[in-house]
C-alpha cells in the first residue's frame, strides 16, 4: 500500500466531500461523523459528479438522479450487487491519506429495480 496525503485533519467537516486526483484516479474523500472514506468520483449510473453530492444519514447521494450509496462501503442502498470503487483511507498525524489502489472494485450489473 502506498498512501498519498489528500487533506489535513480539520479540513473536512462532517458531511464534507472533497474531490482529489491521486495517480490519475478521480476520487472523492468524505467525512461521516469522525470517519473518513474514499470512493470513485463518478457515479455508476450516468457519471454524475459525486463531489457535488450529499452525505445524509450515512448515505452518499448522487446530485443527478439521487442514487444512494452506503457511505462506509459504497454499496447501493437498494441493490447490494451495485458498488462504487472504494479506497483505503488512513489518518497519519494530521494528514488524511488514500491508497489509490482500489480496496473494492466497482460493480454495476444494471439499474437497480
Ligand atoms: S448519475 Fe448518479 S444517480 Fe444518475
Amino acid at each position: 500500500m502506498v498512501f498519498h496525503t489528500v487533506a489535513r485533519v480539520g479540513e473536512l467537516e462532517p458531511g464534507d466531500i472533497k474531490p482529489v486526483n491521486v495517480d490519475g484516479a478521480d476520487i472523492i474523500v468524505y467525512r461521516v461523523a469522525d470517519t473518513y472514506y474514499a470512493s470513485q468520483r463518478s457515479c455508476l449510473h450516468q457519471g454524475g459528479d459525486l463531489a457535488d453530492g450529499l452525505i445524509s444519514r450515512g448515505l452518499l447521494i448522487c446530485p443527478l438522479h439521487g442514487w444512494q450509496f452506503h457511505a462506509h462501503s459504497g454499496v447501493h442502498q437498494l441493490s447490494p450487487e451495485t458498488c462504487l470503487r472504494t479506497y483505503a483511507v488512513r489518518v497519519s498525524g494530521d494528514e488524511i491519506q488514500i491508497d489509490p489502489t482500489p480496496r473494492v472494485e466497482a460493480n454495476y450489473p444494471g439499474e437497480p429495480r
